[in-house]
């Protein structure tokens, strides 16, 4: 189907300036036309991530990051104004040459550094990260699996986890974490999940056997050793944590401060342990499997609360200063439109 090409104006949650939740607000954007090979959605739930609002504020505890990321996203003030890289919703129109959706579809997935899943409609490269909205859950649920599904599986996948073997996840209740222990759980992994004391309760539903409260206890204290340890805390220690792995172990960070980008280098070359930092690609072959392991109820979406988008502030606030248990979730357009499935 040919794109219907429109000029009008839609509303967005929009932020002109780096700074605290109070830059976001509502306002009217020019309609997003899509190309031949675009699909046009119209977004209905989106994540309220961590980057979200390290790309926000711009303060990032990986400091290295801080200047390449400056010049990408905008040296004075951000240069894509919409923020939201992750979200459901419904497919309003495609371009001629779009063959895997078509209007009517219900869709979930990534934006990724294109972000702009704040805003009510949404376009994307039909070859971005897109998959049909799993049957079982609500735009809101769906939302909230993307970025945590999509990283884990990545990270998981380059673990090479085998039945039986011992996985440490460290910020196992975050957004990432709480899919990782569902996937490390999946391949038949034993996990013990580290994280404040609240999640304890969450993580052990999703599959983790054995808990550590980072508030009151050192992970690195307890004489145990790991297969493999799944790192997504800026600043963890990097070389109590590789110590505690078994003969052959792998240590992978998401999050990794420069000094870790070298010393996985020097580890990987010259001992029997292997270091991965890595950036996870999202691609739709991933969020195929991910759609695949939650109809086989391998992974459950996790959603804390939900806010409109009206309410977005307080989405941002919880996210960065509140003990959330799992995903923060705002709704795109008419809230009394966005519970249904
Ligand atoms: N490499 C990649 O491809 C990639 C992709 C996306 C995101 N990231 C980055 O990865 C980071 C995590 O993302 P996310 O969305 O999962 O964040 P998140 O939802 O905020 O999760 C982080 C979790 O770590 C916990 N935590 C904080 N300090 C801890 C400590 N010392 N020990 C153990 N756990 C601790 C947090 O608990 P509290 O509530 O107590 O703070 C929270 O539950 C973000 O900084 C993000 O920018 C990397």
């Amino acid at each position: 189907m040919t794109c219907k090409r429109s000029h009008g104006f839609v509303k967005a949650v929009i932020y002109s300036r780096y700074g605290g939740p109070e830059v976001l607000h509502l306002a009217d954007v020019p309609m997003p036309v899509p190309g031949d090979q675009d699909v046009l959605i119209r977004v209905r739930a989106a994540e309220t991530t961590k980057s979200d609002c390290e790309l926000r504020s711009f303060r990032y505890s990986v400091k290295w990051l801080w200047l390449p990321l400056r010049i990408a996203v905008g040296i004075r003030r951000p240069r894509r104004r919409v923020l939201g890289g992750y979200f459901a919703g419904e497919v309003v129109s495609v371009g001629g040459r779009v063959t895997r959706f078509a209007p009517g579809d219900q869709v979930y997935g990534s934006a990724s550094l294109r972000l702009g899943a704040y805003g009510e409609y949404l376009v994307l490269p039909e070859r971005a990260a897109i998959a049909p909205k799993p049957r079982n859950m609500t735009f809101a649920e769906a939302a909230a699996v993307p970025l945590g599904g999509l990283n884990a599986l990545h990270f998981m996948r380059r673990a090479s986890i085998k039945p039986g073997e011992q996985v440490l996840i460290n910020g196992a209740g975050g957004s990432i974490g709480a899919h990782a222990i569902q996937i490390a759980h999946s391949f038949g992994a034993q996990v013990t999940a580290v994280d404040h004391g609240i999640k304890e309760d969450l993580v052990r539903r999703l599959g983790a056997s054995d808990f550590i409260d980072y508030t009151t206890d050192d992970v690195t204290t307890t004489g145990r050793r790991f297969d493999v340890i799944f790192d997504m805390v800026p600043g963890s220690p990097y070389r109590r944590l590789v110590g505690m792995l078994q003969p052959g172990g792998r240590y992978l960070n998401g999050n990794p401060r420069l000094a870790v980008l070298v010393r996985s280098v020097l580890t990987t070359r010259f001992t029997d342990k292997t270091v991965t930092v890595a950036f996870a690609p999202e691609t739709k072959e991933a969020l195929a499997t991910i759609t695949e392991m939650i109809e086989a109820s391998k992974i459950q979406s996790i959603v804390d609360r939900v806010y409109p988008m009206s309410e977005v502030t307080a989405a941002h606030r919880r996210v960065e200063t509140e003990q959330r248990l799992g995903a923060v979730v705002i709704t795109i357009g008419e809230a009394d439109e966005l519970a249904g499935r």
